[in-house]
């Protein structure tokens, strides 16, 4: 296995602010940074902001500001996002950084130094709100496919020869049928892709927002070459250090929302074999949310904002719910009667409880301290519930690798869940106050595998619940440094198992219940 892993989020406009569905791109890619590195990988987490553009330009001036300080404050609104949401992305990227605007410029030539580009005029629809152009052929009713007001440009524009790249494309899907994920989305754009592709224009003039075209400045560049550029100019492509575009290049994975594959498994693997650049390993498109059952828009004013959701319900509640609620790739509804289902048969009544009854009986009948389970003969019930937390096949960090770089989060928590459903059996069965009538030897037993389940449940857990997984993990006996710092997957091998002795801080409730349900 490779030992890098690079992961990217799309990087977003600056005409909106950060919503629940910006939380919950990055929130996805959180998870599978925070795994890769538990699973021992070197990772980079890429974040950021797309700040050039005829739209950002128009809502600079609808707020009466110049661009500049209108990118300025909103990209801080996205720093801030990742701070609240507890992410742990390595960079952020700003379109508008010298570094980035020297790196698109640098791929710029490096496709044109290759005969990919030539000058043209350009007649034809653009959709200001997408950012893209539509041929006649493709419009509804006087619109873009999305809806989008279209509006009818004619202007000198440079041009990306994307028609030559149809076979090569398709050759590169059916090489790597990971690459486009998941497989509904990968047949799209096969279709779009077969459909055919003419050449693309890629520079405006009629606007001054943006990058300037290499040697030919009355151009900007066309705001998706430059957006899509990040990835690389981020690692320091085209610039004069470029350590880390050697060490990460290419991508692991670029996660998207549905509504921009396009530009990510067509135009940019078009881009890069112009440019002659090794292509990302996978773009993964995951759904849309609606709030309530509407979509998410500005005109109902009903954009949900991350830090409301972490008030009402927690961090690590928000960011369980966005991650198993429904399976990545499919579309959500947020609704406050789920979430409050979700956190309160989940988290509350289930794992909550379980650390909760657990620590209780540890502190009421063992001093506080990890019981010894010497000496007793473990029984079928013992032998099945160990087998459940111990690594099996489906644990080993190679297993869950491969589930979670398919972003198969919701049944990876399903499966921890099952574990802790287990264990609540395991306690109503083994009923350990009853064991300490008939022989204290036998509770401690008990108590001792319950404490290690804990301690798997939440190594487990710790991609996506970071913060209370280490409030846990410091409860049952890690030092905070090595709790904040994360326990390494490869610490679930029984050898690692929690030592007798061990001291265990008074429960508190990790998981409260939600009491206003909707
Ligand atoms: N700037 C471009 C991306 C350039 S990447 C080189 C862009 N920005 S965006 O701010 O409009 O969207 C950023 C991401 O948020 C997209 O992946 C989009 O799918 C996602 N979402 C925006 N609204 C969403 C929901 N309602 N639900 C889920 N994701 C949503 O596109």
């Amino acid at each position: 296995m490779k030992n890098t892993f690079y992961i990217t989020t799309p990087i977003f406009y600056v005409n909106d602010k950060p919503h629940i569905g910006h939380a919950y791109t990055t929130v996805a890619c959180d998870v599978l940074a925070r795994f890769m590195r538990l699973a021992g990988r070197e990772v980079m987490f890429l974040t950021g902001t797309d700040e050039h553009g005829q739209k950002v330009e128009k809502s600079a001036e609808k707020a009466g500001v110049q661009p500049k300080q209108f990118v300025d404050g909103v990209s801080q609104a996205f720093r801030d996002l990742a701070k609240e949401m507890n992410l742990s992305s390595d960079d952020f990227i700003r379109t508008t950084d010298a570094r980035h605007i020297k790196g698109a410029q640098a791929l710029w030539i490096k496709m044109q130094e290759k005969g990919q580009i030539y000058l043209g005029s350009y007649p034809g629809w653009y959709a200001v709100r997408d950012e893209a152009f539509y041929q006649e052929s493709e419009l509804v009713d006087g619109k873009a496919p999305t809806g989008a007001e279209v509006e009818w440009v004619e202007e000198p524009s440079y041009f990306f020869k994307l028609s030559e790249y149809q076979d090569k494309l398709l050759a590169f899907y059916d090489a790597n049928p990971g690459f486009i994920m998941p497989e509904s989305r990968r047949n799209e754009v096969i279709s779009f892709v077969k459909g055919g592709l003419k050449d693309l224009s890629i520079s405006r003039t009629t606007f001054k927002w943006g990058i300037p075209v290499p040697g030919d400045s009355e151009h900007i560049m066309y705001v998706w070459l430059d957006a899509l550029a990040n990835y690389m100019t981020a690692l320091g492509y085209g610039q004069e250090d470029d350590t880390k575009y050697k060490k990460f290049w290419p991508a692991d994975l670029h996660m998207v929302g549905k509504d921009i594959i396009r530009f990510h498994a067509v135009y940019w693997p078009a881009f890069l074999m112009a440019a002659d650049l090794p292509l990302p390993k996978r773009v993964f498109a995951h759904g849309w949310w609606t709030v309530e059952g509407e979509k998410i828009s500005k005109s109902l004013g009903n954009a949900i904002v991350p830090a409301d959701l972490i008030e009402t319900y927690g961090l690590d509640q928000t960011r369980y719910f966005l991650m198993r609620e429904v399976p990545f790739g499919s579309d959500g509804n947020f609704s406050r009667e789920r979430i409050a289902i979700v956190i309160n048969s989940e988290l509350a009544n289930n794992f909550g409880n379980l650390i909760q009854r657990t620590l209780s009986m540890v502190h009421k009948n063992c001093g506080g301290v990890v019981p010894d389970p010497q000496g007793v003969q473990k029984d079928e019930l013992d032998m099945a519930f160990l087998q459940k937390i111990q690594v099996t096949d489906a644990l080993t960090p190679e297993n869950i690798a491969k589930r979670y770089y398919d972003c198969k989060f919701n049944d990876i928590l399903a499966d921890i869940m099952a574990i802790a459903s287990e264990a609540n059996i395991y306690i109503d069965t083994k009923a350990p106050w009853k064991q300490k009538k008939i022989d204290e030897k036998l509770m401690n037993a008990t108590l001792y595998h319950l404490v290690e389940a804990i301690r798997c449940i939440t190594i487990m857990i710790q991609p996506f619940m970071p913060g209370s997984a280490a409030r846990i993990l410091t409860a049952i006996g890690y030092s905070e440094e090595q709790a904040t710092k994360g326990i390494l997957f490869f610490e679930l091998a029984p050898e690692y198992a929690i030592k007798p002795g061990t001291e265990i801080a008074v429960p508190q409730p990790f998981f409260p219940r939600i009491e206003n349900v909707s």
